[in-house]
């Protein structure tokens, strides 16, 4: 099946101009002006954008969390993931404590092999790492599990102490891949929630109040200061505010490599809809929390000057019945998630394009290329090149839609609420291509259950040669 997209304005993280593309056996393979070219299908792409298809390297699908699991399973969420425009994402396979992470990972092929709409890939969650299961992680290598997510958080449950991130810290540098961070003090943070409830304080805004951003911040100093004497890199997940980010700018700005994510939910939404009546608050229960709106213009000068170098989801929905409702009478016992991973691309481009903040050349490097660099898929996936996944986005820049779980469009989540309800956005994937298939044809699904495929990934070492030190001692001197 050939497909060619004709008159498009291709954007990739550095390109901007008008082309034909031609893709066949589910690469693009040629680009070129006016093409003389036969296809099984032309799509005419006058007035759109032709872009890399979107990454979204942070989601939490059929994810077992606080007695409960994530509402979109590898079905639902990459079908939904499809109609935003992402056409890969990197989950998470959950390590049980005294489990063999390979024994995870297998699980974790069961839940999502020929479920997927889209390609996909897990990031290692390690809870337990005892000597005599360090060598797990070049296996996972091997396997292409090329990063790991560490908890400074929730204690008891996902949290290790220092000397196990120290530890696969040193070991990641050594197998040339990456570990991700979850920084908060979790410690502190528990004790918090604890005076909160002997208070009588139940209610979800004490969700926030309890995760003060300088416990964001302590994480990631400590993240940071661990992963330099380690002399390895460090990702950081979901970073939410102001004070977390300092800490992130001034490590760089001393030459370590530290990078980190954003995510829509802290760049659109802030700490007052935890004031929301009915327990509505609930929705926005996710670690870490929404916070003070003055955040928001701090995370977004970050992501332009490159402090903050990507945009994920951390889509990890529960429902408001049912599921957050768990913790009507303690806000400890709410789920902690939110969903989202359908409005990243429209919410990005019209809070960042539309709006005036960044290019659509950053649009596309923060929401695909950076993190196919950052975890092993450049250029496969993350660009418009030839030799590529043809993993192609024909974005409508002008289609004005509102976000709601009742507009067909733009909800395909299986979650019964909108993060976003109501909000009204410019910018619409109608068109989405994954290697090469056509899965949504005009905002309608074209594709079927198993379309998606498991995606080895480089090493982070690949695409971020890592420095040798040069050893004093063997300098001859002049
Ligand atoms: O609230 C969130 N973010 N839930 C998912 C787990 C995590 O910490 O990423
Ligand atoms: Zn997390
Ligand atoms: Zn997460």
């Amino acid at each position: 099946m050939s497909l060619l997209i004709r008159n498009g304005r291709v954007i990739t993280a550095v390109d901007d101009y008008y082309a034909d593309i031609f893709i066949e056996d589910e690469q693009i393979s040629v680009i070129g002006k006016n093409l003389e070219m036969e296809a099984d299908r032309e799509i005419d792409a006058t007035g759109q954008l032709v872009i890399p298809g979107g990454i979204d390297p942070h989601t939490h699908l059929d994810m077992p969390f606080a007695g409960t699991t994530s509402a979109d399973d590898f079905e639902s969420g990459t079908l939904a993931a499809a109609h935003g425009g992402t056409t890969t994402l990197i989950d998470f396979a959950i390590q049980s404590k005294g489990e063999s992470t390979l024994k995870a990972l297998d699980t974790w092929h069961e839940k999502a092999d020929g479920k997927t709409a889209i390609d996909y890939s897990f990031h290692m969650i390690i809870t337990d790492l005892e000597q005599n299961r360090l060598h797990e992680m070049k296996k996972l290598a091997e396997e292409g599990i090329t990063s790991y997510k560490l908890f400074m958080a929730y204690p008891g449950v996902l949290y290790v102490d220092d000397a196990t991130i120290y530890r696969a810290m040193r070991k990641a540098g050594e197998d040339g891949t990456v570990i991700c961070m979850h920084a908060e003090n979790g410690i502190v943070i528990d004790e918090i929630i604890k005076e909160a409830l002997a208070k009588g304080l139940t209610a979800p805004k004490y969700h926030g109040i309890t995760r003060p951003t300088r416990m964001e911040a302590e994480g990631v100093h400590r993240a940071i200061s661990i992963a330099e004497v380690a002399d390895v890199p460090v990702y950081i997940v979901h970073l939410s505010s102001g004070d977390a980010l300092q800490e992130v700018v001034l490590a760089r700005d001393r030459g370590v490599p530290v990078f980190a994510e954003t995510c829509p939910q802290y760049l659109f939404l802030d700490e007052s809809m935890y004031d929301q009546e009915n327990f509505e608050g609930a929705k926005y229960v996710m670690t870490p929390p929404l916070r003070n709106k003055k955040n928001q213009e701090e995370l977004w000068r970050g992501l332009k000057f490159g402090d903050l170098q990507s945009i994920s989801t951390d889509h990890c929905p529960f429902c408001f019945k049912e599921q957050k409702e768990m913790g009507i009478d303690d806000f400890s016992k709410i789920p902690n998630g939110a969903p989202g991973v359908e409005n990243r691309m429209s919410l990005v481009y019209n809070g960042g394009v539309v709006e005036g903040r960044i290019s659509l050349n950053k649009f596309v490097e923060l929401t695909s290329t950076a993190a196919a660099k950052m975890f092993g898929l450049f250029p496969k996936k993350g660009t418009i090149a030839v030799g590529s996944d043809a993993d192609i986005v024909i974005f409508n820049p002008e289609r004005k839609e509102t976000i709601s779980k009742d507009n067909p469009v733009m909800h395909h989540m299986d979650v019964d609420y909108s993060a976003y309800e109501g909000f009204k956005i410019q910018g619409v994937s109608e068109t989405v291509i994954s290697r090469g298939k056509v899965i949504i044809d005009n905002c309608e699904y074209t594709g079927k259950k198993g379309d998606g495929r498991f995606i080895k990934r480089n090493l982070y070492s690949e695409n971020f040669p890592i420095e040798k030190k040069v050893d004093a001692a063997k300098v001859p001197s002049k």
